[in-house]
């Protein structure tokens, strides 16, 4: 095998490892379980279960992309052979979602053009975004256009490609989100839905509600960080094999929490007191995903002095959140391809991307000329977010913690943070958690949301 090419500084790693954890999930995801959740009592549940479920989870695949220096497919077999099979599930995953959130990422690109280029007002009438995604034409080209993006920036390899555009754009992300959440936070009405947004509360009528509604806030929470912070899609080992033996595993993870927590809270910060005061909490309380962003929050932006500025900057933050997620998996996969052929970039990427933009039609089309076609009832988008989501992403996770919780043993990770930091500081928290806890709660998601499914 080649060597690996690394990034050229903790910075690099941060901005990259950050970049690909602040993406949809934080912006059209966190807002409205928070909103769900009792505010307050979610924010603090979510902080709480960042430093440490999170925390563990990252570490583990940092470490375990650092110490194998493979990509995703072969890292698990090259700590234990008995868990080789996790190689494929775990490159499965990426080969999955990329597709699907390219086919998402071309739509966000063309809400950032038609508001950028004045238009924004179109995008506010009921039908705009039905109309868009029935299409076909418009919704290929956007796919094209995206994944070309994604194409460009991975085929310029990890320093000159990936590295470089993170230390550009998440700076740009993240000065954006806190022009946008003051400037919307200054509208009338606002203080009322900061209040809604912050204010601890816990549903239910009597004592065993609240503790249900608690006990499902906490699983929720743990769900999201799963989610936000890009863990078991592969990212991580494959960030973690390009990370010099130098650099600290264990501050690093803790700057891109702080990051990635941030970006989600802010995020809420926008989101759930303009829908409050647009259409009451309940609706910020159950409006996510494509509705909110495409539907709801253009005719929210509608509402507000500047709303079409806004609106243009709100998109333009969405496209960058989303660009640094996805190149990350696009880099996993590439990584993958790199090691079972003798393809080196930019081919690979153009392989990969190709293949990407293939496997993503099925998705493009089943909102609009497929639309008949279902998957266990579901159209072809939702069907592989679910696989990989719901299904595969926790096993994986799970298995990953028996691998390291009970086979290898913590120590192996311990060692590896070791390498660069003197003194593995959390480590009797990690032992706990990885051994123990985490492994609960990765079930508890599991099982939440196959009873979800039933439920509808
Ligand atoms: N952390 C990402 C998010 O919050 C999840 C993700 C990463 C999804 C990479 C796709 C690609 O949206």
């Amino acid at each position: 095998m080649t060597k690996k090419s690394k990034f050229t500084s903790k910075l690099g790693f941060v901005m990259a490892a950050a970049g690909s954890a602040v993406g949809l999930g934080n912006l059209w995801r966190f807002p409205y379980l928070a909103a769900r959740h009792g505010g307050g009592t979610f924010l603090f549940i979510y902080v709480i279960l960042a430093v440490t479920f999170g925390f563990t989870l990252m570490v583990t695949e940092i470490a375990i992309g650092r110490k194998t220096e493979r990509s995703v497919l072969t890292a698990y077999g090259a700590l234990n052979p008995s868990f080789k099979f996790l190689g494929p599930l775990g490159a499965l995953i990426p080969m999955i979602i990329t597709p699907y959130y390219c086919v998402i990422g071309g739509w966000i690109t063309k809400y950032m053009c038609t508001y950028v280029s004045g238009h924004g007002l179109e995008a506010v009438s009921d039908d705009y975004f039905t109309q868009f995604i029935t299409g076909w034409k418009e919704p290929l080209i956007f796919l094209i256009i995206y994944v070309g993006v994604n194409a460009v920036i991975v085929s310029a390899g990890v320093q000159k490609g990936i590295e470089k555009f993170s230390k550009i754009l998440m700076p740009i992300l993240i000065v954006l989100s806190v022009i946008i959440a003051v400037v919307g936070l200054t509208s009338k009405g606002s203080m009322s839905g900061l209040i809604y947004y912050l204010k601890p509360a816990l549903h239910g009528d009597t004592a065993a509600m609240k503790a249900t509604n608690l006990v499902q806030a906490i699983i929720a929470a743990a769900g999201q960080l799963f989610y936000s912070l890009s863990i078991a899609m592969g990212i991580l080992i494959t960030y973690g094999a390009y990370m010099d033996h130098k650099e600290p595993i264990e501050k690093s993870v803790r700057n891109i929490e702080v990051i990635d927590t941030l970006i989600a809270f802010i995020a809420g910060l926008i989101v759930v007191p303009s829908v409050f005061v647009f259409a009451g909490g309940a609706k910020a309380a159950s409006t996510s995903g494509p509705s909110l962003m495409f539907v709801m929050l253009p005719k929210v932006f509608n509402t507000m002095h500047f709303g079409s500025l806004i609106g243009a900057a709100f998109f333009a933050l969405v496209f960058l959140a989303a660009l640094t997620s996805s190149m990350s998996l696009m880099e996993t996969i590439v990584a993958v391809v790199e090691e079972v052929t003798p393809l080196r970039r930019p081919v690979s990427s153009l392989v990969s991307a190709a293949g990407i933009f293939l496997v993503g039609i099925p998705s493009m089309l089943g909102y609009g000329v497929w639309g008949d076609v279902k998957i266990f009832g579901m159209q072809f988008l939702d069907f592989f977010d679910f696989i990989s989501n719901t299904i595969m992403m926790p096993i994986l996770a799970f298995l990953t913690c028996v691998l390291i919780g009970y086979v290898t043993g913590p120590k192996i990770i311990k060692e590896e943070i070791e390498r660069s930091e003197t003194t593995f500081k959390s480590e009797k928290m990690y032992n706990v958690m990885v051994r123990f806890v985490a492994p609960v709660f990765l079930l508890a998601i599991l099982g939440t949301s196959i009873i979800g499914l039933f439920q509808g």
